[in-house]
Formats: C-alpha cells, structure tokens, sequence
C-alpha cells in the first residue's frame, strides 16, 4: 500500500460522505496493547488553536470511550466499499465482550505518530492526539434533538483530536467517489 501524506483537509468532501454513509473505523487501544475499533459516522474536521483537528462524539456506553480516557488518543481509517461488512461488525458489536477485529477480518498497522494503531487495507488514515474534551451540555441542546438523538441520555463527549499524521493510499481514491 504505497501510503503518501496528505492534507488534513483533502479529500473532505469523500472523508464526509463515506462517514455519512458507511461509516469511519475509529479505533483505539488499551494500555496493555488490545486494540478495538467502532464506527462513527459523526465527526468534524477543522482547523482550531492554529492547529487541525478532528472533532468526534463518543457516548459514554461504548468501550470506545475508556479506551480514548485511558491513552488520549485514536485514529480513523476511511474503508472502502469492500470492507462495508466489517463495517456493520464494528458499528454493532461491542470491544466489551467481542474481538471485533478478528470477527471482522481487519488487521492492524502501527500509527506513525501516537500509540492507537490504524485499520489496514483502509483509504485515508488520521492519527490524533486528544487536545479537548467536553461533554454536550443537554440544557444547551435544542429540545428536537434531545429527544430524537438522546431518548435515553448517554449524551455524547466530543474528543478535540490533534491531526498528527493524515495519510493515503493514493492508489485507491478513486474508490471514494462523491
Ligand atoms: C453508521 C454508524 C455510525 C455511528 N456513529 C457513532 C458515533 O459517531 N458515535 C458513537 O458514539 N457511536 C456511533 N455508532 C455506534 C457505535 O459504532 C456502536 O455502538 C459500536 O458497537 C460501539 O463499539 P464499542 O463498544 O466497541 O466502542 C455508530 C454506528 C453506526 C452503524
């Protein structure tokens, strides 16, 4: 996979649509090495404190979250059409009581830049260093969306990631057609 450095912001436009669709792998690991990934499909990516950063919401009920407390950082791996399946493993089962990875076929390669590791035989990859974490404030929510997004609570806690390395497999993107 002859991966090459990107912009942070390249490729935006395919970045949004494929987490707006599929879904982007974010993945974590404990401090003794077990990696585990979700899907998130809500995210942001922006330029904050001169610095660029990916903005995502983890609800306090997913394995993600400690994971993310415990090492202050995660990536996120854009998949192609082709990994659509592991996709729904990971956007369905929890790391709590399953091994995500294996029951989905993903490997794993070693970030550049923070300890997480990335999904291989991904498209676009981010590394990120938590700068910023902050609960959403139920009372600061427009009241439609409480109840459609939070029936139950668990409201999210944004994670302000530092982009420390973005990286493509230029060979690829043209599987991320928009
Ligand atoms: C398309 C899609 C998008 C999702 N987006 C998010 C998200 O942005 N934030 C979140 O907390 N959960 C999101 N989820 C749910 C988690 O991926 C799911 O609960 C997963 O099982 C959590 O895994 P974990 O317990 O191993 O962390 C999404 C699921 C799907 C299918």
């Amino acid at each position: 996979m002859p991966m090459q450095e990107i912009h942070y912001d390249q490729y935006f436009a395919q970045v949004m649509r494929v987490m707006a669709s599929r879904g982007l792998f974010l993945t974590s690991q404990t401090r003794d090495g077990r990696v585990n990934s979700m899907i998130m499909g809500w995210g942001m990516i922006g330029s904050v404190w001169g610095r660029p950063v990916w903005t995502i919401l983890v609800r306090p009920s997913r394995y993600t979250y400690g994971l993310i407390e415990q090492m202050g950082d995660f990536t996120i791996s854009v998949p192609g059409p082709d990994l659509e399946k592991a996709c729904r493993i990971c956007g369905s089962k929890s790391g709590r009581d399953h091994d995500k990875l294996a029951e989905a076929g993903l490997r794993t390669v070693h970030a550049k830049k923070v300890q997480s590791p990335v999904i291989a035989d991904c498209i676009i990859h981010y590394e990120c260093r938590v700068l910023h974490k902050s609960d959403l404030e139920p009372t600061a929510l427009i009241q439609s969306i409480v109840a459609g997004s939070y029936p139950s609570g668990d409201f999210h806690r944004t994670y302000w990631g530092e982009i420390a390395a973005a990286y493509a497999d230029t060979d690829r993107l043209n599987e991320l057609k928009v």
